[in-house]
């Protein structure tokens, strides 16, 4: 993508029914470093989140906690999920709410516009609704109870019962868009992504698309419907509504047609709602279809999704407090291929920042800056005459950029981050055969020492803005130890790879370890 193109990049927007768990944390990560990986190639970068307040499911939240679900919202946004966006450090350009006034403004206009064009309807509606998925459940969706529900037919997901719902409602006319929705994954086959949720939405939607119920009159907890104050909008066909809500759908022309549409990040149980519904809501009201949908994978803990529900739950914070900010980033992003399932376990946590972070990458970055010091009086030498091994390190160095860049550009995170390691892997290769503590008890060859600290030094300097975005804290605390001119996140990603732009003459200054070596409790 040339520099200075349109990146509006957008996570799901979470409910407020509880509090934040590592797979909430996830998605946010992931959509940060693509979001930190653009905004610093040049990119006009847009990151969205946001929470998801209204529908049965808050509401019986804040009535079994004695409160209004306003007053619920407000303090589960509050004290956790804003809260969430400091610990794992996400620079998000906008937060949304469903509650707020210029979301409510757009879905109502965005429903009158649907309306008058003949796309909505009213008729009678019959099925079965699972509160925990806000979703209507086909019968082929729901299995046999087991234990306080054996007998009874439950959500396949929440294994909770699901509830018989006989209303009058509004309809939108989804089955109209069956197969104008098959041509576009078809002459778009990025639109939906990875393969194996592309295929998973086809599939559902050859089986023959229905007509979506969008309205609810048995509570009021949502937006009216404009023409019909009996009526809130189905929570789903609301939430959707976020994505241009928030950059001023009907309202800013000019920053809509800027950002929209966007590259959508969603977990695989909700791409049917991004890659079916949502498109077609679009294409109802003439808007352009998001860029991509890309549903990520699960992560499981002792083999199942985790869940708050299921009691599998971990807080971020857990992880955060004990290994810092930026390990849990570059964990998740690295240990996990984006697109696949994942499992967390302490132990592979522990593992991989010991070998990774600790071993691999923070402890090159103390010995090169180390070194300088010791030799150098922490002014950086100036490079003689390179040999192979020099030239090898450059070669690594401008491949790793040139892969890692063509990595993000597909949303294969793990991939960049594979590429990026292998320049770790080669500094620490270099330096062991270099052994430049040997070359340092010599005055003949006081050049070579040079030349071998300067390629280790501006090797990291390279490594320290390509992993900026994964590891936003350690990278600048590297960056300052390096002495270099300007801000870390003013680089530009993609010119990381040019070489010679680390000063000789530059004064370094000390580094503290990175990453500290953790007491296992
Ligand atoms: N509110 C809806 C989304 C509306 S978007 C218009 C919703 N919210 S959620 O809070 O239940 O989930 C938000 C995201 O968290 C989903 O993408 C979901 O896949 C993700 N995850 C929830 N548990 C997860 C894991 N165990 N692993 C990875 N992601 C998980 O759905």
């Amino acid at each position: 993508m040339p520099a200075g193109d349109s990146f509006y990049i957008a996570t799901p927007i979470f409910y407020v029914n509880d509090v934040p768990h590592i797979g909430h944390a996830y998605t946010e990560v992931a959509a940060d470093v693509l979001a930190r990986w653009h905004r610093q190639s040049g990119d006009d970068t847009w990151l969205l989140t946001g929470t998801d307040e209204h529908g049965q499911k808050i509401l019986r939240t804040a009535v079994a906690n004695g409160v209004t679900p306003k007053e619920w919202a407000d303090k589960l946004v509050n004290s956790a999920w804003k809260p969430l966006l400091e610990t794992i450090n996400i620079a998000n350009d906008d937060f949304i709410r469903t509650t707020d006034e210029r979301h409510e403004y757009g879905v109502k206009l965005f429903l009158e516009k649907l309306y008058d064009a003949g796309f909505i309807y009213q008729g009678e509606f019959e099925g079965h609704y699972c509160v925990g998925c806000e979703e209507y459940k086909q019968p082929g969706d729901l299995i046999e109870g087991t234990g306080e529900y054996a007998g009874q037919q439950v959500c396949a997901i929440h294994s909770k019962p699901v509830e018989v719902l006989k209303e009058t409602n509004y309809f939108f006319r989804m089955s109209d868009f069956e197969q104008r929705l098959l041509d576009l994954y078809e002459t778009n086959p990025n639109f939906i992504q990875p393969e194996s949720v592309r295929n998973e939405v086809i599939q559902f939607v050859k089986q023959g698309l229905r007509d979506l119920s969008i309205s609810r009159s048995s509570f009021d907890w949502g937006i009216q419907i404009p023409w019909d104050d009996k009526h809130v909008v189905y929570v789903w066909f609301e939430a959707l509504l976020n994505y241009i809500t928030a950059i001023g759908y009907g309202v800013d022309n000019e920053q809509f047609n800027r950002r929209w549409p966007a590259t959508q990040l969603v977990g695989k149980d909700i791409a049917r709602f991004h890659a079916v519904i949502w498109p077609a809501m679009l294409m109802a009201a003439d808007l352009p279809v998001p860029t991509r949908v890309f549903g990520h994978g699960w992560l499981l803990v002792g083999g199942e999704k985790m869940s708050k529900s299921k009691l599998t739950g971990i807080a971020p914070s857990d992880i955060t407090d004990t290994f810092g900010v930026d390990a849990f980033r570059y964990y998740f992003m690295s240990a996990i291929n984006f697109g696949q399932d994942g499992s967390f376990s302490w132990e592979d946590l522990s593992a991989r920042y010991q070998a990774e972070l600790a071993n691999g990458f923070g402890n090159l970055a103390s010995r090169v800056i180390a070194m300088i010091n010791r030799y150098y009086d922490g002014v950086v030498p100036g490079p003689a005459a390179y040999s192979d091994a020099d030239v090898h390190v450059q070669l690594v160095v401008a491949d790793a950029v040139t892969e890692a860049d063509a990595a993000m550009q597909r949303l294969a995170i793990h991939e960049a981050l594979a590429a990026i390691w292998t320049i770790v892997d080669e500094l620490n290769g270099y330096i062991t055969l270099q052994e430049p503590w040997v070359l340092a008890k010599k005055d003949e060859t006081r050049e070579r020492l040079g030349t071998v600290l300067y390629t280790a030094a501006e090797g990291l300097r390279s490594l320290a803005v390509l992993l900026s975005p994964v590891i936003p804290d350690a990278t600048t605390k590297l960056w300052a130890a390096l002495g270099i001119d300007g801000d870390l996140s003013d680089q530009t990603i993609t010119d990381a790879g040019i070489w010679g732009r680390l000063i000789a003459g530059t004064q370094m200054g000390t580094l503290e370890a990175l990453f500290p070596r953790i007491e296992q409790p």
